[in-house]
């Protein structure tokens, strides 16, 4: 088995192999465990900071996490905050030694907090860099949910305070530490270079019109307006949409093509020469009264297209990416298209296959104990966009002196599923990761640390450049480098 995929099994190659990562037992962690532990395995006292959407996920995905013990969680809002401390101890009960205690502002948490070890913030964007900042100079570890900063000299600070303190410091691009990920990275696309040479890739998430959207504040639950500006909040419209607001976030693009983007540099481990970007705000105006009169206009796209070029070994790469809140069709994922293969991927596991093209012989990347691929089950065959049609081979590409490419029609490809599974949470090997690298005191363990998170953040934020100016955008290795 390649060594990067022993540490990120599934459950049960988890449960299999989790001695010999060091990270503990899984499900036998008892509130007694909570209190032991050697300093490869001990427990890592943790908080919460930001109690919404993402961090409730980050709770559910801990709980098949070794090492953590949750303390407190932290939140501007109790209607999000309070119920999350109440049902923490019963949800994630071996993770919590009696109660957890609730803040309003992390500068208040970090003063009481002497044990605290480890923070997870997941508030809006615009909050990472001075939470990662305040937490890693108050000594703790800090796992911080992408899109790492709403601006690039967000994120730029934020490597310098990763740089300037020890603490542990861990992006939030779960991906990174997906086994199914690292499956197609490692042995399809570079070990076994089974798609040949990658010429393309594509990145779409489509997201349908959505009756939440804009999102309303329950009645009764509204933050007064003089709190809200105090953290920095202009209204309620503002706060509970802050995706949609510069101050705050950094629109659509950022919040999922965060992890998309992020995956075209990552499987090639390089980042791209030059981005060309279209996008608007083709739908969501803002939020309206009952009149319909816009209250706060949305300033944000939430339709974005991109094309980036990549310079690799092999030749050029393209990568197109889009990311629509106006069509659900077809869902989020990725594909990597070579001249020998096509894989097609997505954090959803139905979304899982690699196709070769014809006269590649994929046979032996399917035996053994841990099988790169598998033979497609019947079932899902064809799924996507690969069906049987009749084909003729095509003529050798010359006809006498006068050399010809068919391109008119092509046989449909052998389809074959990614070999790698993973039956726990997407974000939870993330999760364990990170706790993993806090336990050793090993950032190296890390595998997604600031720097590299960053890279993606220029990334995608550059997208703005272009949509505002219309032009294409240059990149130079300077726009990498903090
Ligand atoms: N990794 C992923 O797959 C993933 C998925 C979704 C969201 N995210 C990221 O997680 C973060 C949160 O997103 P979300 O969807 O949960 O948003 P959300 O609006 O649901 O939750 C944000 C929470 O932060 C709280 N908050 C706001 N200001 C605060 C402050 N000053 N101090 C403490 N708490 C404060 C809010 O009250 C709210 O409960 C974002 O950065 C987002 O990009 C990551």
């Amino acid at each position: 088995m390649p060594s990067s995929l022993t540490r990120f099994m599934d459950r049960r190659g988890f449960l299999r192999t989790s001695a010999v990562a060091g990270g503990g037992l899984l499900l036998g962690t008892s509130k007694s465990a909570i209190a032991q532990g050697t300093s490869a395995n001990r427990t890592i006292k943790c908080a919460l900071v930001g109690c919404g959407s993402q961090g409730e996920r980050l709770l559910a995905a801990s709980k098949d996490v070794p090492g953590i013990q949750w303390i407190a969680v932290c939140d501007i809002w109790p209607y999000k905050r309070s119920p999350i401390a109440r049902k923490l101890p019963l949800q994630n009960k071996e993770q919590v030694d009696g109660k957890v205690n609730e803040y309003e502002t992390i500068e208040e948490m970090l003063d009481k907090e002497k044990d605290l070890e480890a923070v997870f913030i997941a508030t809006p964007d615009f909050l990472h860099a001075p939470f990662s900042r305040m937490a890693l100079e108050k000594g703790k570890s800090v796992y911080c949910e992408k899109m790492m900063s709403n601006t690039i000299d967000g994120a730029r600070d934020m490597v310098k305070a990763g740089r300037d303190n020890a603490g542990i410091f861990q992006i939030g691009h779960q991906r990174h530490s997906n086994p199914r990920y690292i499956n197609l990275r490692d042995n399809v696309i570079k070990k076994g270079s089974m798609l040949g040479r990658v010429t393309h890739c594509y990145g779409q998430w489509n997201r349908g019109v959505s009756a939440s959207q804009p999102l309303g504040a329950p009645k009764g639950q509204e933050i007064p307006t003089a709190m809200l500006q105090k953290y920095g909040y202009g209204n309620m419209d503002e706060f509970l949409n802050w995706r949609f607001f510069a101050k705050y976030g950094a629109g659509p693009i950022a919040d999922l093509g965060a992890h998309q983007i992020d995956m075209f540099n990552w499987m090639y481990e390089t980042t791209p020469v030059s981005l060309y970007a279209s996008g608007g705000v083709d739908y969501y105006d803002g939020t309206a009264d009952s009149d319909g009169k816009i209250k706060a206009k949305f300033e944000l796209p939430d339709n974005v297209m991109c094309l980036y070029e990549y310079k690799l070994p092999t030749g050029t790469m393209r990568a197109y990416y889009q990311v629509l809140t106006t069509t659900g069709s077809q869902g989020y994922y990725e594909k990597h298209m070579g001249v020998n293969g096509s894989a097609i991927i997505s954090e959803s596991n139905s979304y899982n296959q690699v196709y070769a093209e014809p006269g590649q012989d994929w046979s032996a990347y399917a035996g053994g104990e841990n099988p790169v691929i598998l033979k497609a089950l019947d079932s899902v065959k064809n799924k996507f966009w690969e069906s049987d049609r009749s084909w003729e081979k095509p003529k050798p590409p010359s006809f006498g002196a006068v050399s010809f490419a068919d391109v008119r029609e092509s046989k449909a490809l052998d389809q074959w599923e990614l070999g790698a599974t993973l039956k726990r949470y997407p974000h939870s090997p993330h999760v364990q990761n990170f706790i993993e690298a806090v336990q050793m005191k090993k950032p190296e363990h890390l595998t997604c640390n600031v720097v590299a998170a960053f890279k993606s953040c220029v990334t995608v934020l550059k997208a703005y450049e272009s949509i505002k100016s219309g032009n294409k955008i240059i990149f130079t290795p300077e726009d990498f480098t903090v």
